[in-house]
C-alpha cells in the first residue's frame, strides 16, 4: 500500500489542507496517504470491494476519506468542476476523462498523473493500446496546465509517463 514514488517524490508541492481526488483509487493507497497529510479526500473506483477496503482503512485510521463506487467511463459519475486542490491518477487511463480532470482543479491545483506507455506492452501488462500512452501524449493531454515536472521511460521496472501539472 505504499504510494507510487512519483507521488511521494512530489510531496513537498502538496498543500497541507484542502480537497483531493483519487481517481480509480483501487484500495486507496494514495487516498489514505493524502488524508494522512491533511487533505480531505474523495476516492472513486468502480470496484465495490476496493471501495469497501478504502472505507474500512479510513475508518480504522480515522482519516477524512469519502470513498465512492463510480464508473468513470459510462458518464454516470460526474466529477465536480473547480472542486479539488489535488487530483491524483495512477495506473489508469481513460482519455475522454481529461477535460473533466482539468476542469476539476481549482486555481493553483495540482494534477499528479502517472500511467503506462506503449513501451510497457513489451514488458508485460497492460497490452491494450487503449490503456497505454503514446510518446509525448501525456504532455499534450494536460494542456493548458503548467507542467511542473515530467518524465517518460523505465522507472521502478515499468514503462511510464508521469506528470505534475498546475492549473494557473
Ligand atoms: C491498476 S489499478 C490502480 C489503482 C490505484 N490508482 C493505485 O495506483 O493503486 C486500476 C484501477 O482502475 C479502476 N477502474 C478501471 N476502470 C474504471 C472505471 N471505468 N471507473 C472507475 N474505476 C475504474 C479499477 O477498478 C482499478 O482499481
Amino acid at each position: 500500500m505504499t504510494p507510487a514514488a512519483w507521488v511521494r517524490d512530489h510531496a513537498d508541492l502538496l498543500p497541507v489542507s484542502g480537497r483531493a481526488l483519487d481517481v480509480a483509487c483501487g484500495r486507496g493507497r494514495h487516498a489514505l496517504w493524502l488524508a494522512e497529510r491533511g487533505l480531505n479526500v474523495l476516492a472513486v473506483d468502480r470496484d465495490a470491494a476496493a471501495i469497501n477496503a478504502v472505507r474500512e482503512a479510513a475508518t480504522q485510521r480515522a482519516l477524512p476519506v469519502a470513498a465512492r463506487v463510480g464508473d468513470l467511463e459510462s458518464g454516470d459519475y460526474q466529477l465536480d468542476a473547480a472542486a479539488f486542490d489535488v487530483i491524483v491518477v495512477i495506473h489508469y487511463l481513460h482519455r475522454p476523462l481529461f477535460p473533466a480532470l482539468l476542469a476539476g482543479l481549482r486555481r493553483g491545483g495540482l494534477l499528479i498523473y502517472e500511467t503506462f506507455t506503449r513501451a510497457q506492452a513489451h514488458r508485460g501488462k497492460p497490452t491494450n493500446p487503449d490503456f497505454l500512452l503514446e510518446e509525448g501524449e501525456l504532455r499534450r493531454l494536460v494542456q493548458p496546465l503548467e507542467i511542473v515536472d515530467y518524465r517518460e521511460g523505465l522507472f521502478e521496472e515499468r514503462e511510464v509517463a508521469s506528470v505534475v501539472a498546475r492549473r494557473s
